[in-house]
């Protein structure tokens, strides 16, 4: 993710963009409320389109992903979206599709990745400054796949004793996934391109993870590949975050893995992240809804902040984009604008308002 100084350019009305908004549960509509600020102080104007997900559209719809709200997030495109509450063991959602079938997922993040044909799951994670300590050099990209895997979500009984799930892992999303890694990592100057298996236990399914990645690791040569059983991988980010820069995983490994980096970052409330697809794009904080922090206005808002920078450069907007960025930054560097889980006094619009005005005056602050 590159930055500059470049004050944001000035916007004609006719920039005028239309930004999908899912304010979620939870903490999510206090750190929408506080994205959106930080967002139009970047000067383009955005016509938000709030698409009701979850409660705001069960009480409309009797269904908490309606095809009305899967029709609106397929026209809009990019939306910006903040955590949802899922229910532990009852999170299960069947979603009627165009030709009158259904379609079973296990979760509503999982239905509304499903829907839209999201395939990749990035999720960028830098050290701070007086924030990350020894993981100040942290700077990765997980690409987590975000069709498949076990999260798939093909479970049975077994009587009462036992249940089983299905490891869904094909060619075709494999290769896609490991192609999106190693464009990104050519386009953005990354030196390496990390594969994270089990496939020495699991040799069929990891296993073909693993052989589609080397597959089109070959046609890369500039681009460093390598690979590493995801056990270790946890073992050398913990002993040398520098090692690792692009990395790509199948589901599970890469929600897991993403937190980890997240917190030697030192917040959850750091790591933003998208969800990419061909036509569509959702961009979320890499964290939950946070129900134990909910509604009293202290949870951080630079996650979902962030995420909305990834937005801004996925629609062309890249000046803004690092202006976003580097205003993150600078704000979180002052230890009164850190909000608590980062040991600050600040609240999450404290923290926004003081990030906000470091994108109106860069290098200001
Ligand atoms: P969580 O990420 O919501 O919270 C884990 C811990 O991190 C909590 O102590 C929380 O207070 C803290 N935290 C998270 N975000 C923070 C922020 N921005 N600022 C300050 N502290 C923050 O994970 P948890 O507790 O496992 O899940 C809570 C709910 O969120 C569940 O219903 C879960 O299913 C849902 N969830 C939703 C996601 C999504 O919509 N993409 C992703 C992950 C979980």
């Amino acid at each position: 993710m590159s930055s500059s100084n470049a004050p944001p350019a000035s916007a004609s009305p006719s920039e005028t963009q239309q930004v999908g908004v899912i304010r979620g549960n939870g903490i999510g509509p206090e750190i929408t409320e506080a994205a959106q600020y930080v967002l139009e102080a970047t000067g383009l104007p955005i016509e938000w389109i709030p698409i009701p997900i979850a409660d705001e559209a069960f009480e409309r719809h009797e269904h908490p992903l309606p095809p009305e709200s899967v029709a609106s997030l397929r026209e809009v495109r990019v939306t910006l979206k903040a955590p949802l509450i899922v229910n532990k063991l009852q999170g299960r959602i069947t979603c009627r599709q165009p030709d009158g079938s259904e379609m079973s997922y296990p979760s509503l993040n999982n239905a509304i990745r499903r829907e839209l044909a999201l395939f990749v799951n990035p999720r960028p994670i830098r050290g701070f400054p007086g924030i990350s300590e020894k993981y100040e050099a942290l700077d990765l990209v997980t690409m987590r796949e975000i069709t498949e895997d076990i999260y798939f979500g093909r479970e049975h009984q077994i009587g009462d004793l036992a249940a089983e799930a299905v490891k869904r892992i094909t060619r075709e999303a494999s290769l896609r996934v490991a192609r999106y890694a190693f464009d990104y990592a050519a386009a953005n100057g990354r030196r390496r391109v990390t594969c994270l298996h089990k496939a020495n236990v699991l040799n069929m399914t990891d296993g073909l993870f693993l052989r589609c990645f080397h597959e089109v690791a070959a046609e890369f040569p500039d681009v460093e590949a390598d690979d590493l059983m995801i056990d270790a991988a946890c073992f050398h980010i913990i002993r040398s975050p520098e090692r690792f820069d692009v990395v790509v995983c199948p589901n599970q490994y890469g929600d897991i893995f993403s937190d980890l980096a997240a917190g030697l970052a030192g917040s959850l409330g750091l790591a933003p992240g998208a969800n990419i697809g061909p036509a569509c794009a959702v961009f979320e904080a890499s964290h939950g809804a946070a129900p134990d922090i909910a509604g009293k206005g202290l949870a951080n808002p630079a996650a979902l902040i962030l995420s909305g920078a990834l937005m801004l450069r996925h629609l062309g907007h890249a000046d803004r984009a690092d202006a976003v960025e580097e205003a993150v930054r600078s704000a979180l560097a002052e230890p009164t604008l850190r909000t608590r889980d980062l040991g600050g006094p600040a609240g999450t619009m404290e923290c926004a308002r003081g990030i906000a005005e470091r994108v109106r005056q860069p290098g200001g602050g």
